[in-house]
């Protein structure tokens, strides 16, 4: 064989393995939900096989990740065809790449004179057709040409309007996101059940979307910007900014941060001042997207294949640093999933001070193959929640070992399972001391009985000294018993027994989300509490009864069936009856899980300038009602300002405060995603 031949087998391998590792990743990604590599990684060897297909041209095969849209359609779901291709964007990593790429089009087409910055919002393209103002159909990107039509679960999102201002036929296109407090609180339920949890908002966010059961779709609260239509001649607009403008009126909610630049040096503030406000976003945003603003000289330009010739996306790099891990904390849930959690070096990361990061199970873990002593890297998932990258295998300690996972309870010492095919551990040990104090700190909590003054630390005290052992046992604490309690007088053990026996009248949606009966979230059993009016004809009900409820899937039914069903439970529920406890719906008083889940709860706030959809007294009541206090002038205490139109003074003694500054848009997003 000749050097020359040698040489193109090697190149041909190295393509081939380029080419199969990025289908895999793209396949995990997108398919999958579940990435196992980091977007950069993605990003840099995709990079890598465009250099490598534009040296050897003559290697590029249609399979190549380069020659598709991305993403593919999934079985289960009506293929949807896309008259007009669903493109995706080029990207630049650089601010010299950007300002090549736009010195390129400037001098191709001269007569361009502004561009239309917008967020890159971290989510997947949509796209949603209406005739005659009636949403008819919506579906995914899929491929760019052929995507899956997902209409009954985009009907559930109340960002998109099933009706249009005007009755017209349009074909709307966007993004759909799941903002980054539900994703917290998903995962944290996912973590809770033993389920694998998503790696950012962007991967639940399709994971919600292709869901064949639409009402899973509806309890996830995703989102959506919309940010393009397939034919602009729909709309009486010449410009890119004129058409957001438009799609507003139409009704679709689209994000506000916008701004018409003229020059590079404009674009260079746009990035600079949403690289700075990017992490107080109520949504992940990986990128700024670059638009030539004039829809008609857009059309001049074109597009390739995949991509338009007239924006380009600019990538966010991911912010990462190392830090060193020193342990691996296990901790028992209430349910007795046993959880690891990396205990490091305490760093500062994107904003916030980290020194913990969630590890989720043992597979995850052994995946990570880290060990105590490592330098690892550490980044925010979706902007949000710290996690390890990587190891560096460069600084791994000579003497380290591979961690092995434990097999017994770190409480009770019991011997760990894995249930069914849950990828977590659990300790089934129905009198672990942690899962049984877990419980009745989940039961005194804010959202269930309420019971002020009962934190875990009381509770871990009164279980060390044989006071509790159950929730019940809680109703015959007295006294004496308190105040034997490390800092407890008569007033600390009067205040407590005086919050003990307040619960006793608690309404019955707090007694049942305080079971802590899985699936069983408090608002779902607040739906339930005002379907069933009392506990017994609840624990009389079938699975068609329950699941009769809206919203109330068969998973939740199911499980409150098995619940009732165990001895053990309905002999808890003739103790509570007995220790006097409320078993009734008492009515429309309490919103149980208002403030927790309030980002407003205990936050200082002044509303000024004109709101448009709602009065200032009426936004001061929703803000009160959700915990915050709202005040009439900015001071060094003022947590957020919230700005309507024409703000005065107000609105620059913020800034000089550097207090947060919202306009109403934020607002308003935010009290979705409180709802
Ligand atoms: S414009 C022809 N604008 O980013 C129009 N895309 O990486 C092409 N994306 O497929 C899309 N925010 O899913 C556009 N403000 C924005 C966007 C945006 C997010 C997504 C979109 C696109 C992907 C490309």
């Amino acid at each position: 064989m000749s050097d020359k031949t040698i040489d193109e087998s090697k190149i041909k391998q190295e393509y081939e393995k380029l080419k199969n590792q990025l289908k895999l990743w793209s396949r995990q990604y997108y398919y999958e939900d579940q990435p196992s590599v980091e977007d950069s990684v993605y990003d840099q060897n995709y990079r890598s096989l465009q250099d490598l297909e534009y040296k050897y041209p003559n290697l590029i095969t249609s399979d190549s990740p380069t020659q598709n849209v991305g993403s593919r359609t999934l079985p289960g779901f009506d293929k949807v065809r896309h008259d007009v291709p669903m493109l995706s964007l080029g990207d630049v990593f650089s601010k010299e790449e950007l300002s090549n790429f736009m010195d390129n089009l400037n001098n191709n087409y001269p007569s361009i004179s502004e561009y239309n910055c917008e967020l890159k919002i971290d989510g997947l393209a949509i796209s949603l057709l209406y005739k005659n103002g009636n949403l008819v159909q919506g579906s995914t990107r899929g491929n760019g040409f052929m995507g899956e039509d997902i209409t009954e679960n985009l009907k559930t999102i109340k960002s998109i309007p099933h009706k249009l201002n005007r009755s017209i036929d349009i074909e709307v296109r966007g993004e759909c996101y799941m903002p980054k407090a539900s994703f917290v609180n998903l995962n944290k339920r996912r973590e809770h059940d033993g389920k694998s949890t998503f790696a950012n908002p962007r991967n639940a966010a399709a994971g919600s979307l292709r869901q064949l059961d639409s009402s899973v779709t509806a309890s996830r609260n995703l989102s959506t910007f919309m940010y393009n239509v397939a034919d602009y001649n729909d709309l009486k607009t010449n410009t890119q900014s004129g058409l957001l403008n438009e799609l507003n009126n139409l009704g679709f909610k689209i994000n506000p941060t916008y701004e018409v630049v003229k020059n590079m040096s404009d674009v260079d503030h746009y990035i600079d001042k949403y690289t700075d406000e990017r992490d107080e976003l109520s949504y992940g945003i990986d990128g700024i997207v670059i638009k030539e603003n004039n829809l008609s000289l857009q059309k001049d330009i074109g597009n390739t294949v995949k991509v338009p010739k007239w924006a380009i996306a600019f990538k966010f790099p991911p912010e990462e640093v190392e830090t060193k891990l020193n342990d691996i904390e296990w901790t028992v849930g209430r349910t007795g999933v046993v959880t690891p959690t990396a205990i490091m070096d305490t760093v500062k990361l994107a904003g916030t001070t980290v020194s913990k990061a969630s590890l989720h199970n043992p597979d995850y873990l052994n995946e990570k193959a880290i060990r105590i002593g490592d330098t690892v890297k550490l980044h925010k998932a979706g902007d949000i929640i710290p996690e390890i990258s990587e190891y560096i295998a460069s600084k791994r300690p000579s003497n380290s070992k591979p961690y092995e996972i434990p097999n017994k309870c770190p409480s009770c010492g019991d011997k760990l399972v894995h249930l069914d095919d849950e990828v977590a551990l659990r300790c089934i040990n129905p009198k672990c001391p942690a899962q049984l104090t877990e419980q009745i700190n989940h039961f005194a909590s804010r959202n269930a009985m309420n019971i002020d003054g009962l934190g875990p630390k009381i509770v871990q005290q009164l279980f060390d000294k044989g006071l509790l052992n159950d929730t019940a046992s809680l109703y015959n604490l007295n006294r004496e018993e308190l105040e034997t309690l490390d800092k407890f007088g008569t007033k600390s053990a009067t205040n407590l027994l005086t919050a003990i026996d307040n619960s006793r009248t608690n309404s019955m949606e707090r007694l049942l989300f305080g079971l802590g009966i899985r699936h069983v979230g408090s608002k779902a059993a607040k739906l339930i509490s005002e379907h069933f009016k009392n506990m017994d004809s609840l624990m009389s009900s079938n699975i068609d009864d329950i699941s009769s409820i809206d919203s109330i899937g068969n998973t939740i039914a199911q499980s409150i069936v098995t619940y009732f069903n165990n001895s053990e439970a309905r002999k808890l529920i003739d103790e509570f009856k007995s220790l006097g406890i409320n078993m009734n719906y008492n009515g429309n008083d309490i919103e149980p899980n208002v403030l927790q889940n309030s980002i407003f709860n205990n936050k200082t706030i002044v509303l000024t300038g004109k709101l448009s959809r709602m009065s200032r007294p009426k936004a001061s009541e929703w803000l009160e009602n959700h915990g915050a206090k709202v005040t009439g002038s900015v001071s060094k205490s003022t947590d957020i300002l919230i700005a309507g139109a024409d703000a005065g003074s107000k609105l620059s003694k913020a800034e000089k405060y550097d207090v947060s500054i919202w306009n109403e848009d934020q607002f308003i997003d935010e009290m979705n995603n409180n709802e």
